[in-house]
């Protein structure tokens, strides 16, 4: 096992399930020290890592944790941006107004917050940050996921235009877009996970979800010196649905 974040310090947010979790072990099984954040403390213990609590669309507790980082270890090396929740579900006009700004507030606006203070805590010494958009910002064949689409390509936008803003810094910054991963989020009532995956894969021209190693791994080549030339791109890791 290569231990390409060996003495790193890297935050996840999300961290406490699915592709943010698995990320966060990822991370700490190659050496680096974890911060795991989100808005349930007993998901984030479970997660393992350093849990702290902070909801992402609220500028004060994204201020309060990246402050708390820099105090216990005086820098930030890798952010994982992954913190989102899936929503709509319904065409534009029948969406209610706090469904949308739930949705941006989460998936775009907690971005935003954290490069902010993460580029805050990084510029001395430099890092990378990767964010978590999806491949459905990149087109519009999921009817009902406008608002959700329109969150993950502002966050593709958002990844590219910073990227140019601070590599000159050291500061890099990209963005992966997977297709359906094989985790809970989406489950419609009284689905489980398999379920779940087995209703996706039917779209998908490899006939499978991804599975976790398969998005974490490319999250940590982004995080890692491997991508070292690679600057505000957006990786599509989807089993081909967006050829
Ligand atoms: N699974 C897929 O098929 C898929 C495909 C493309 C993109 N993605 C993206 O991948 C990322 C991870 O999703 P996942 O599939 O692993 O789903 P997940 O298990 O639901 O993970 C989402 C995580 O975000 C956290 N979170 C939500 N709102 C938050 C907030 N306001 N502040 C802080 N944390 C918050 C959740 O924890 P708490 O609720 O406890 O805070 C949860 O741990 C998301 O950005 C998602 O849009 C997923």
């Amino acid at each position: 096992m290569t231990e390409r974040f060996a003495g790193k310090i890297a935050l996840v947010t999300g961290g406490g399930s699915g592709i943010g979790r698995n990320t966060a072990r990822a991370l700490a099984a190659e050496g680096a020290t974890v911060i795991v954040a989100g808005r349930n403390r007993a998901a984030l213990e479970e997660a393992g890592g350093i849990p702290m609590v902070a909801d992402v669309s609220v500028e004060q507790d994204v201020a309060a944790l990246l402050d708390a980082i820099g105090e216990k270890f005086g820098r930030l090396d890798v952010a994982v941006n992954n913190a989102g929740v899936f929503g709509g579900g319904m065409p534009l006009a029948e969406m209610p107004s706090p469904e949308w700004d739930r949705l941006v507030a989460t998936n775009l606006t907690g971005v935003y917050l954290a490069m902010k203070h993460e580029i805050g805590l990084m510029r001395p010494t430099g890092g990378t940050i990767v964010n978590v958009a999806s491949n459905i910002g990149a087109h519009g064949r999921r009817p009902g996921l406008g608002a959700y689409a329109a969150t993950k390509a502002a966050v593709s936008a958002l990844t590219r235009n910073t990227a140019l803003e601070y590599i000159r810094d050291g500061i890099r910054i990209n963005a992966v877009s997977p297709g359906p991963a094989d985790t809970t989020m989406s489950l419609f009532p009284g689905e489980t996970a398999d379920d779940r995956a087995a209703r996706l894969a039917v779209g998908l021209p490899i006939g499978r979800v991804g599975s976790l190693d398969e998005i974490t791994s490319a999250v940590l080549w982004l995080a890692s010196p491997e991508s070292a030339f690679t600057v505000g791109h957006d990786l599509v890791i989807d089993g081909g649905a967006t050829a």
